[in-house]
């Protein structure tokens, strides 16, 4: 199956479900302090995007080939949590790291971005953890034009990764969104310049980064969804749903909220 390219009116309602998740992140952002549960932020995105947004929360109930279906609205991935983390009652304490990934569908499209939040004082390492994987997001998000290569994105991102000493997750990656949650292309965190798919104007994919400060070995919990570092080092995710432009590309899940790109 091909990547489909957008057209205009098609990018126009991606713009809308890209703002509409970012300000899903903006909303949160406020609540992610010690002593709140990973489940009470659930109920209050899962609140403001179906009551107040008028979205749909594509993760919930969403089931892939092989797994049962998420049970969520959001994910929260907690310290060596990676991606896919389950809310639930764990309680978040000072010094946590939190991924807040959330998705919504507006007028059938979607909006699919991350954030790292700091739980009161998180430890230097952490936070030095937290700078370095959006500075990977943001480096790779800069390569993308027209003419340009999937494969400049992974290795603008490891190479940046592995000389400040961390890992890069292989195993889950990037995607073409739009109508679908997930669709072609793959696009890898890792990888070759000049090499894989040619970018073209219409093309909409998701950059999201998974950096481990450890290996980069992962495994899934017994619930079927969360996945952890193996060596329970801290890991760190950022994501955008970005547009490959005529000139260069556009970032769509953008709010007041979000943070600015690094200098
Ligand atoms: N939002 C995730 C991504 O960036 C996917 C989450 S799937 C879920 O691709 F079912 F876990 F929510
Ligand atoms: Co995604
Ligand atoms: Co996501």
């Amino acid at each position: 199956m091909a990547v489909n390219l957008k057209t205009a009116e098609e990018i126009e309602r991606m713009r809308v479900a890209g703002r509409l998740a970012a300000e899903v992140l903006d909303f949160i952002a406020p609540y992610v302090k010690p002593g709140v549960t990973t489940d009470k932020l659930d109920r209050l995105c899962h609140d403001y995007m179906v009551n107040e947004q008028n979205t749909i929360p594509a993760p919930l109930n969403y089931a892939p080939p092989g797994h049962n279906p998420y049970p969520k609205s959001i994910c929260t991935s907690v310290n060596h949590q990676v991606c896919h983390g389950v809310p639930g009652d764990r309680v978040l304490k000072n010094g946590d790291i939190v991924n807040i990934d959330i998705t919504v569908i507006k007028d059938g499209f979607h909006g699919d971005t991350s954030r790292m939040f700091w739980v009161g004082e998180p430890s230097i390492q952490a936070k030095r953890l937290c700078n370095v994987t959006f500075e990977c997001l943001w480096r790779g998000i800069k390569t993308v034009k027209p003419g340009g290569y999937l494969g400049d994105i992974g290795h603008a991102i490891q190479s940046h990764a592995e000389r400040n000493g961390y890992s890069v997750v292989r195993e889950f990656c990037g995607h073409g969104i739009g109508q679908r949650f997930h669709e072609e292309p793959q696009v890898l965190h890792y990888g070759q310049a000049n090499s894989g798919l040619k970018l073209l104007p219409g093309m909409t994919f998701t950059i999201e980064p998974m950096i481990n400060a450890g290996k980069r070995d992962i495994r899934q919990l017994a619930d079927g969804w969360t996945i952890v570092t193996s060596d329970h080092s801290l890991s760190a995710q950022y994501e955008h749903t970005v547009l490959v432009t005529e000139t260069g590309h556009e970032v769509l899940t953008v709010s007041p909220g979000m943070p600015a790109a690094p200098g």
